[in-house]
């Protein structure tokens, strides 16, 4: 029977092939029926094609990477980083069953099922309609410490994540390098810094903490989307989570955005035990500059920042911050929002 597909529950119609292969896998798996099998896409997604599918075990989510990513710019990213995804998400729940979703089965092309997270609000929408709450943020900072904590110069985690070309491709060239490119004067502080944050190989790393890839469960954040995961540098998933908590308090104006940032940071902070906490701060700030630039100057520019004086107070402060680093729980403490 050919895959077939409808979309439900959100008033949009759409056409949507899957490749019978995953239909089998899925039917192998003993996740699907001989019945049709009813996909609803899931909105957010720039790099892969995630649906959820009803079955007779219940809710589960299929995602498959895409070859090009859908972004403005022309970026082609390995499908293989679905396979680092699964890594991740398993090696997170070994650390803390609440924190990843449970992987249900791998799939041809790199795909996956897991389990669906009914009821769990996606983190950045819950900030973008102005619910900040402080303990989650805590509650974010900690996830994150505690994957770095047990992963940290565990040779077995280093072996099972030899990303490094993809998260260049990823993430050192379209967020630091490419700005380098277009920047003389902030050039050799940016060259330096993706130098730097590309030799360091310390803990495992998600590569793409944002909120729009934390679910809010009611025991905990639950982070997906690791398709960026590499054994790096653990400074690099603070900085990003907290770049996105700025950016949004530049957005919205709302101060408890900044208090958020130096919740996630503070919680962060206790939580490091694999280095000397202040080194880790410096890089995080270092870093969190020259990513709050990205956003505003580079490949990925975050799609909310519409408003030229938004972009204006961020540039400014990313620029004075990438010339003068603090670390990032100054950073995150003295951030304007106008
Ligand atoms: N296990 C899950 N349970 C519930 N919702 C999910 C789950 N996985 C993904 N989603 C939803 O799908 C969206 C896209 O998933 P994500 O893994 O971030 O893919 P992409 O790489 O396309 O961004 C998420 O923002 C979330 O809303
Ligand atoms: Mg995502």
């Amino acid at each position: 029977m050919p895959p077939t597909s409808s979309a439900h529950g959100s008033g949009r119609s759409c056409d949507v092939t899957v490749d019978a292969d995953i239909v089998d896998g899925l039917r192998g798996a003993g996740l699907a029926g001989e019945g049709d099998i009813v996909l609803e896409p899931l909105t957010g997604g720039v790099s892969c094609d995630v649906w959820k599918v009803e079955t007779p075990l219940g809710p589960i989510v299929v995602k498959r990477p895409l070859p090009q990513l859908r972004v403005a710019a022309e970026w082609l990213a390995p499908v293989e980083r679905g396979t680092s995804e699964v890594r991740w998400l398993r090696r997170a729940r070994g650390v803390d069953p609440h924190i990843a979703p449970e992987v249900l089965a791998e799939l041809p092309g790199h795909a996956f099922a897991m389990r669906f997270l009914p009821g769990c609000p996606v983190w950045k929408d819950e900030l973008m309609a102005g619910r900040v709450d402080l303990a989650f943020a805590a509650q974010v900072g900690q996830g994150i410490a505690a994957v770095h904590a047990a992963t940290a110069h565990n040779d077995r985690d280093r072996a099972a994540f030899p990303n490094d070309e993809m998260f260049r491709a990823l993430r050192v060239d379209p967020f630091l390098l490419y700005v380098a490119q277009h920047d003389s004067e902030l050039a050799p502080a940016l060259t330096a810094l993706a130098d730097d944050l590309a030799s360091r190989k310390i803990a495992l790393v998600h590569g793409d903490v944002s909120p729009k890839n934390i679910l809010v469960s009611a025991d905990s954040p639950v982070f997906l989307d690791a398709e960026c995961a590499v054994f790096g540098d653990p400074a690099f998933d603070l900085a990003f989570c907290t770049t996105h908590l700025l950016l949004k308090a530049v957005w919205s104006g709302d101060a408890r955005l900044n208090a958020a940032a130096a919740a996630l940071v503070d919680a962060y902070r206790s939580g490091i035990g694999w280095e000397d906490a202040d080194d880790l701060l410096l890089r995080a700030g270092k870093l969190t500059a020259g990513l709050l630039l990205a956003r505003v100057e580079g490949k990925s520019p975050a799609p909310y920042l519409t408003d030229r004086e938004h972009r204006r107070i961020v540039r400014d402060q990313a620029r004075a911050l990438i010339a003068a680093p603090q670390p990032i729980d100054a950073l995150a403490t003295n951030w304007k929002r106008t």
